[in-house]
């Protein structure tokens, strides 16, 4: 397949399910709880692609199955239905939704990183930055140790993280370096596919923009692919050339960012626009 990642029809419900959860939730009923049997209807009807290389946006406001959507593709997550073909997956033949333990924590540790929102779902605050990163290199067979800590310190230094934070551990670090050494780890055995969720939101102003300015070094250099979520428009304006526009678990609008941006087609992206100019 010429895409990366092609996700189809997924679909995730909290909750017993019905014969019409999907039907009576969504953006035209204002609503992601079903009212026939109290679900909540998370993500439906789900599709997203993305191409080697690229930078897709996922924009939204809370709580419209942004972070849901991130960790069903990252196997954090069952979904109640639908299909994700990932290239370093059997070449795409097989969904990754298919995977045994043993494949999902390859697709995990080798194949895809994550950035979560809060670092301390992505971090252990107790082990050091250091030890976070070789976690990562120990489970694709990484063992000579010195080599190892040279490693994490190269990727430190990539991702700027002061090299004397080597043995730091992450709850003595400020936010914005937290969110450094998880981009740190996430690049550690050089995934074709990142996924980031909201990795500025809490941060200070300033703090943002050097972030922001790592990922545009990062899109550079290592020719990942990423999925950038985000409820903030403006944030995926400078990063991603292409988004999708989620509320109550659908997507709404799809395209080219600044085409979004110029001419928003539906009603909430309108909105979405208006409260960000
Ligand atoms: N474990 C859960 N049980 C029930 N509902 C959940 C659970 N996790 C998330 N949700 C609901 O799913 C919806 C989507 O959540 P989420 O993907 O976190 O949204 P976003 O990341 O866009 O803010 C929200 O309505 C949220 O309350
Ligand atoms: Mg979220």
């Amino acid at each position: 397949m010429k895409e990366l990642l092609r996700v189809v029809g997924l679909e995730k419900r909290y909750g017993p399910g019905c014969p019409t959860c999907v039907e009576s939730t969504g953006p035209e009923r204002d609503t992601n709880i079903c009212p026939w049997c109290g679900s909540v209807v998370a993500l439906a009807a789900f599709d997203l692609e993305v191409f080697p290389g690229e930078t897709v946006g996922i924009v939204g406001e809370s709580g419209s199955g942004k972070s849901t959507a991130l960790a069903c593709i990252y196997q954090d997550l069952p979904p109640t239905a639908g299909a994700a073909y990932f290239a370093p997956f059997e070449g795409g033949a097989r969904s990754t939704f298919e995977a045994n333990s043993q494949e999902r924590r390859a697709l995990q540790m080798r194949h895809m990183g994550m950035v979560y929102q809060s670092p301390a779902l992505g971090l252990s605050f107790h082990s050091t930055a250091g030890a976070n990163i070789v976690e990562r290199l120990l489970a694709v067979d990484w063992r000579e140790v010195s080599g190892m800590r040279a490693k994490a310190g190269e990727l430190l230094w990539r991702t700027e993280v002061p090299m004397d934070r080597l043995d730091a551990f992450p709850g003595t670090l400020s936010g914005g370096m937290q969110q450094r050494v998880q981009i740190a780890r996430a690049l550690a055995n050089e995934p074709p596919l990142l996924l980031l969720d909201e990795l500025t939101t809490g941060l200070d102003v300033s703090v943002q923009a050097g972030v922001i300015d790592l990922i545009r070094a990062l899109q550079q250099e290592t020719g990942a692919a990423m999925v950038m979520v985000s409820h903030d428009l403006a944030v995926i304006r400078l990063l991603a050339p292409r988004s999708i526009v989620m509320r109550l678990g659908h997507v709404v609008e799809r395209g080219l960012t600044d085409q979004i941006l110029e001419d928003p087609q539906h009603p909430y992206t309108q909105l979405l626009v208006s409260s960000t100019a």
